[in-house]
C-alpha cells in the first residue's frame, strides 16, 4: 500500500516530510515533487534501495539516474572534480532545472550509475523538494516518477496512476510548473556537451559559459518517417500521435483529412493555434512555449483508447524550451506527417 500525503507547495508540511525522509532513510522508494516533474526517490548510496526504483518503473538498468542533494557542499562529496565551467553553471542555475554530469568520486551506490564513472547531479528548487533532501541528508536518486515509456508526471495524480502500490510513499503537492525535465550537460570535457535539453535552455547556457554543444544524437527524426517497425517507448501516449508542422493551415488539412478516413482525431496545439482550427476534441496547451512545456506531458495523458484513434500535435519552434518540448514530442510520436 502506498502512503499519499497532500500538501502544500509553499509550506510543505513538516510532518510529512519528517516521514517521508524517514521512509527513504529506511531504504523505501518515495515519489516527490520538483520544479520540473515528480521523481521517484531512493537513497543514492543504498544499492538494495536503489533497485527497488528500477523495479517500480520498469526501467532498464543500464540507464543511469540523477542524484539530487539539497546543496553545493553535499554535490562536492560526491564528485572528484568540480571544473571551473562546471561551478560557473551551478553558481547561476541551481537550485533549478538543470543536472550537471561529473566524474563521481564511488560515493553513490554503483545502480546510480549504471556502471559509469560520471554521475548525473541535481539541486532542485522546489520547497518539498529542497525540505525532503535536507531532512534526508543524504543523495537521493530518482527519476522521473512515471512507469518506463509513459510522459513524465507532472502531477501527484499521474504519479498515482502510474505507480499505486507499487511505492512506499507520494509527496502530492500538486502541479510541478516547468513541466520538462532537467538540462542534463555533461561537465567531464572541456566543452559542456548538452545530453538532454530541459528547463534550462541552450541560449541561457552559452550566455553563461560560452560555447555549449549539443550531443549528436540529438539531431531528431527530421521531416521523414522512422524506420518501419520502429516502436515508440518513450513519453508514448496511449494512441499513436503525428507530429504536423506548418500550424494552422497544414494542421487544418491534417485533421480533415484524417476525419474523412473515419477517424477520431485528438488535437494538441497552442492556444492561439487551437482558436482558429476547427475539430471536435482540441487541447489547447497555453499561449507560449512555457506554457506549452508546462501542459505537455498532461496533455500526452489525456486522450485515451476510445476516445479517438489518433492524435495530431503541432510542431513548436526549436527554440528556447521549445527545444526540450520538441525532443520530448520526437519521442512520444510515430513520425511527422508529410506535407
Ligand atoms: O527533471 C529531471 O531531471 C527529473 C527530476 C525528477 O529530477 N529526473 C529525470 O530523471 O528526468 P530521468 O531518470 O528520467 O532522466 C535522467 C537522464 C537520463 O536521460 C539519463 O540517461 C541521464 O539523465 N543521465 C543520468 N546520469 C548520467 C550520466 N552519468 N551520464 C550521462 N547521462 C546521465
Ligand atoms: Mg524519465
Amino acid at each position: 500500500e502506498t502512503k499519499r500525503w497532500n500538501i502544500q507547495t509553499k509550506q510543505p508540511d513538516e510532518r510529512a516530510i519528517a516521514e517521508a525522509a524517514s521512509l527513504l532513510q529506511n531504504g523505501y522508494t518515495v515519489s516527490f515533487p520538483t520544479e520540473t516533474v515528480y521523481g521517484l526517490g531512493a537513497d543514492a548510496t543504498n544499492a538494495s534501495a536503489v533497485s527497488g526504483i528500477f523495479q517500480a518503473k520498469g526501467r532498464p538498468e543500464d540507464n543511469p539516474l540523477i542524484a539530487h542533494v539539497a546543496s553545493k557542499g553535499q554535490l562536492q562529496n560526491l564528485i572528484s572534480a568540480l571544473p571551473p565551467v562546471a561551478e560557473k553553471l551551478l553558481d547561476t542555475f541551481t537550485p533549478g532545472p538543470l543536472t550537471l554530469v561529473l566524474s563521481s568520486n564511488g560515493a553513490c551506490a554503483a545502480n546510480v550509475t549504471a556502471g559509469l564513472d560520471s554521475i548525473g547531479i541535481r539541486i532542485p528548487e522546489h520547497p518539498v523538494a529542497q525540505s525532503l533532501l535536507r531532512a534526508c541528508d543524504r543523495p537521493i536518486a530518482a527519476p522521473s516518477a512515471n512507469l518506463s515509456g509513459k510522459p513524465s508526471p507532472t502531477t501527484g495524480e499521474h504519479v498515482w496512476a502510474d505507480l499505486e502500490g507499487k511505492i512506499a510513499g507520494l509527496i502530492d503537492a500538486g502541479p510541478t510548473g516547468v513541466g520538462v525535465e532537467s538540462t542534463v550537460v555533461d561537465c567531464t570535457q572541456e566543452i559542456p556537451v548538452i545530453l538532454r535539453p530541459g528547463g534550462i535552455t541552450k541560449e541561457q547556457l552559452e550566455e553563461t559559459v560560452g560555447t555549449v554543444m549539443a550531443d549528436p544524437a540529438l539531431a531528431g527524426m527530421a521531416d521523414s518517417p522512422k524506420a518501419p517497425g520502429m516502436k515508440y517507448t518513450h513519453y508514448a501516449p496511449e494512441i499513436p500521435m503525428y507530429l504536423v508542422a506548418g500550424a494552422p493551415a497544414k494542421l487544418q488539412t491534417a485533421i480533415d483529412r484524417a476525419s474523412r478516413n473515419e477517424k477520431r482525431v485528438g488535437v494538441l496545439a497552442s492556444t492561439q493555434t487551437a482558436e482558429q482550427l476547427h475539430s471536435a476534441r482540441i487541447i489547447p496547451l497555453g499561449e507560449d512555449l512555457h506554457a506549452v512545456a508546462a501542459a505537455i506531458y498532461d496533455a500526452l495523458r489525456l486522450f485515451k483508447d476510445g476516445d479517438a484513434d489518433v492524435i495530431l500535435c503541432e510542431a513548436f519552434p526549436k527554440e528556447g524550451i521549445g527545444r526540450a518540448i520538441m525532443n520530448r514530442l520526437e519521442k512520444a510520436a510515430t513520425r511527422y506527417l508529410p506535407d
